[in-house]
């Protein structure tokens, strides 16, 4: 199946039938998500992999009320990392160095101006937005993982992020959740959303060529 039309077959299932999706597969989702590209490659988010049904049971209840996150058979949360940004630049620079078998010091002008552009986002909370929009493109890498394997994912902004972060104890890992999504597979019969159009803006109100 090429991408196109697994993006064609995919939609956000509102009701899913809580059969398991098998681990290899739910693994090669996260792996997606973890490849994601992300602006210098800071990768400043994380991904918390909510599998047992009791704490999905719990989190519905308090955090996240939505039928998908306990008729799912996993939950995914993006979370970025809420940390001192400068320091993340450092340990990304010394894993990069890690990683390459490069000297550290070879990286200053990359680090400097990483840094650089923190410096002009002016704020944490400025920052914060940055991560979660790379958290977001994981999201969407993920979400296209799960429709080319024929799993459903529902990502879901409606949840209360305090809440949910207090129930996983996210804060106390440096973690800020953004976005969750469940991941299953559907079920037509209960679905409403089950066989509905496409609606996504016309090709020419959305792709604008300029010569
Ligand atoms: C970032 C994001 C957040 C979303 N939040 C919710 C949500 O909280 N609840 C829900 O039912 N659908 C949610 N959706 C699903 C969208 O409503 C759905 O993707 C959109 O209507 C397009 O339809 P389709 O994905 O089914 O093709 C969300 C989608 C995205 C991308």
């Amino acid at each position: 199946m090429s991408l196109n039309d697994a993006l064609h077959w995919r939609y956000a299932a509102k009701r899913l039938n809580g059969e398991q999706v098998p681990e290899e597969t739910l693994e090669r989702i996260m792996e997606a998500a973890r490849l994601a590209p992300s602006s210098f490659g800071l990768h400043p988010w994380s991904l918390v992999h909510v599998r047992s049904q009791d704490l999905r049971a719990r989190l519905h209840e308090d955090a996240a009320p939505q039928p998908q996150v306990i008729e799912g058979s996993d939950l995914l949360v993006f979370a970025v990392h809420d940390r001192d940004f400068k320091a993340q630049v450092d340990e990304h620079v010394a894993h990069m160095a890690h990683t390459r078998g490069v000297e550290e010091s070879s990286l200053d002008g990359f680090r400097d101006m990483v840094k650089g552009v923190m410096d002009q986002k002016g704020s944490h909370e400025a920052c914060l937005e940055w991560a979660a929009r790379q958290a977001y493109i994981g999201m969407g890498v993920a979400l296209s993982a799960a429709a080319l394997e024929k799993v459903d994912a529902s990502p879901m902004e409606g949840f209360y992020p305090d809440r949910l972060d207090k129930a996983l104890g996210l804060r106390e890992k440096g973690l800020k959740s953004v976005v969750i999504m469940a991941l299953g597979y559907r079920d037509t019969e209960r679905d409403p959303g089950a066989g509905r159009a496409k609606v996504r803006r016309d090709r020419e109100d959305f792709i604008y060529t300029i010569e």
